[in-house]
């Protein structure tokens, strides 16, 4: 992991605040684990135009944002869309083998829409919003992060 990259863990919730963010803080641990020099933490409210700001300001000084919650079929999981106004470079190879492999998990990993993308030098990902499903998509992710956010960077070493 170069040592320069930072990540940021975002809940997105009307209703998890700092003391009960269960997903929020199991994202840090995965995060810090993993060797980022720097995890921060932040909830957002599931309103469009609040996870757009939030996304476009958190890209400007992080390596990688990854969300969690807000995908799923309710009339207030609006992640997607938010973040489909934010990134300039889709990854759905990301998204769909997330998809994929939680299908493992549960059969309603069907009804997760997330998707991931990338802007200027940030790499930005939906997870759902279960505990359960950020272990899950996080194992999912880890063999593909490094190299991923290296090739973001702009080093194209093996
Ligand atoms: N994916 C994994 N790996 N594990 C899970 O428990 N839950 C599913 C799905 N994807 C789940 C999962 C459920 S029940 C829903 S409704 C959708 O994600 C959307 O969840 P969200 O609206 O909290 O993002």
């Amino acid at each position: 992991m170069q040592s320069e990259f930072r990540a940021v863990a975002v809940t997105i919730s009307d209703t998890r605040t700092t003391n009960d963010d269960v997903s929020g803080d199991r994202l840090v641990g995965c995060l810090q684990e993993f060797g980022f020099a720097e995890v921060t933490k932040e909830i957002v409210r599931d309103d469009i135009d609040e996870i757009e700001a939030i996304l476009r300001r958190l890209s400007v000084d992080s390596e990688l944002i990854i969300t969690t919650g807000g995908t799923g079929f309710t009339p207030r999981d609006n992640t997607p869309e938010a973040t489909k106004r934010v990134i300039e470079r889709e990854t759905p190879g990301i998204s769909e083998e997330l998809r994929r492999r939680s299908m493992d998990a549960t059969p309603m990993a069907m009804l997760s829409r997330g998707i991931s993308g990338i802007r200027g030098k940030c790499l930005i990902i939906n997870f759902p919003g279960s505990p359960k499903a950020i272990n899950e998509c996080f194992d999912v992710l880890k063999p593909v992060l490094r190299h991923a956010l290296s090739l973001i960077a702009g080093n194209n070493k093996h």
